[in-house]
């Protein structure tokens, strides 16, 4: 059985993001969805209901073999102490590439047997990012089609709230 990491900073989840997820969910034994937990590197949305977000989709999607947790340091070491055999990771297009092509070498150089496994956005969440969730919902702009139902509410009262 194929065990796989979604590894990401997940600030907030999105559509995008569940949507591969589920994609997953289908050609794998069990997704993990890691979330970094970077005391240097600044979130929007604590690890707490980053996961929160997370585990609440998960479960509106009925996804059973998914699950989420919280990880810090070295992907590749997060990797080995799973005993997980591929990362996933989701690209929208060009300009993703060139990053998730560095980070697969990097991945695989530092933990040999980890393969990195690259779905591709679907067609309608191709503009779809964290951060762009993150501008439009803290103008009061309408979340709705960009992050999962189920989270809709709180994420746009705690971005509108920063304004
Ligand atoms: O959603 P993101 O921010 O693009 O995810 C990036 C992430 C978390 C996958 C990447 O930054 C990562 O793996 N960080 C952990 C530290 C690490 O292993 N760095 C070397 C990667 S080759």
């Amino acid at each position: 059985m194929t065990k796989c990491v979604y590894p990401g900073s997940f600030d907030p989840f999105t559509l995008g993001h569940l949507d591969i997820l589920a994609r997953a969910c289908a050609l794998f034994g069990e997704v993990k969805v890691a979330v970094l937990h970077n005391a240097r590197k600044s979130s929007f949305f604590a690890l707490d209901e980053r996961l929160a977000f997370i585990r609440r989709a998960i479960q509106a999607k009925g996804l059973n073999n998914a699950s989420a947790v919280a990880f810090e340091g070295l992907l590749a070491d997060f990797m080995k102490l799973e005993r997980a055999d591929c990362v996933l990771r989701g690209i929208r297009g060009a300009i993703d590439y060139e990053y998730e092509a560095a980070m697969a070498a990097l991945n695989k150089r530092l933990y040999p047997i980890c393969e990195t496994v690259v779905l591709m956005a679907s067609p309608e969440h191709i503009a779809v990012s964290s951060s762009m969730v993150r501008e439009i919902g803290r103008l009061g702009g309408d979340i709705g089609s960009l992050v999962p139902e189920v989270n809709r509410e709180t994420i746009a009262e705690r971005l509108l709230a920063d304004e």
